[in-house]
């Protein structure tokens, strides 16, 4: 099944142990943590104590997308603080692959991100054939609630192509104005995670569930 990964940015930040529970029992359902470290991309958000807060109350495993200029200290310092997926982003690593295997001894699973005007071509053989998902930026990271930007449609077909001819295992996940207008769609150019945040949250706590299943019940 699709995972849906309900980005905690658009959560409500002094609630956020209730927040967590509200999702409690729903299938396939990863968490997905913002940080941002006010140099990568200008906005500021949560770092180890708050991810270590997170993992501990989460009834789901935690996807850290990490949009910072120094992945490899972050990868470092967090390596004991329960993240399941470590994304980091293919233009702010010095050496992709050596983060990749550093990452690998730490986390079950290893992300590599691409900003929206990164082609898939900047992720080599190798990379693709090491690590466990791609994230796809549908908007332009550094913030939420900004709008989808369609041209991540073909880079996901492009990247379940490689995966395919390369005998990959990595997930494609989207990041960015995912909507019950776009999932589908996403999900038949080959999306196996979909990530959203003011789409999931901007409603009743009681509707949360509701909105996750709606990204990939059609
Ligand atoms: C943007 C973040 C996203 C963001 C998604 O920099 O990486 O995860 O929270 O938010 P929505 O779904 O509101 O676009
Ligand atoms: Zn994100």
């Amino acid at each position: 099944m699709t995972i849906i990964s309900p980005s905690l940015l658009a959560c409500d930040f002094l609630n956020m142990e209730f927040e967590l529970m509200a999702f409690e029992g729903v299938k396939d359902l990863w968490f997905h943590l913002d940080i941002m470290d006010g140099h990568f991309v200008p906005n500021l958000t949560f770092g180890h104590p708050v991810i270590e807060l997170i993992t501990k109350k989460s009834p789901h495993k935690c996807d850290a997308h990490f949009m910072v200029t120094n992945p490899e200290f972050y990868g470092e310092t967090l390596k004991n603080a329960g993240i399941h997926n470590f994304t980091f982003h293919v233009e702010a690593a010095l050496d992709s692959m050596s983060l990749i295997k550093n990452l690998k001894i730490n986390y079950p699973s290893v992300g590599i991100s691409i900003k929206p005007k990164t082609s898939v071509s900047k992720l080599s053989d190798e990379i693709l054939k090491a690590v466990d998902l791609v994230l796809v930026m549908s908007v332009e990271p550094g913030f939420g609630g900004q709008s989808f930007m369609p041209a991540a449609y073909d880079k996901i077909k492009e990247l379940a192509k490689k995966r395919k001819s390369l005998g990959a295992h990595f997930q494609i996940q989207v990041d960015g104005g995912v909507t019950d207008k776009n999932a589908k769609e996403l999900i038949a150019a080959g999306a196996d995670n979909l990530v959203a945040g003011s789409y999931v949250f901007k409603t009743t706590k009681d509707n949360y569930k509701n909105k996750v299943e709606s990204l990939r019940s059609f």
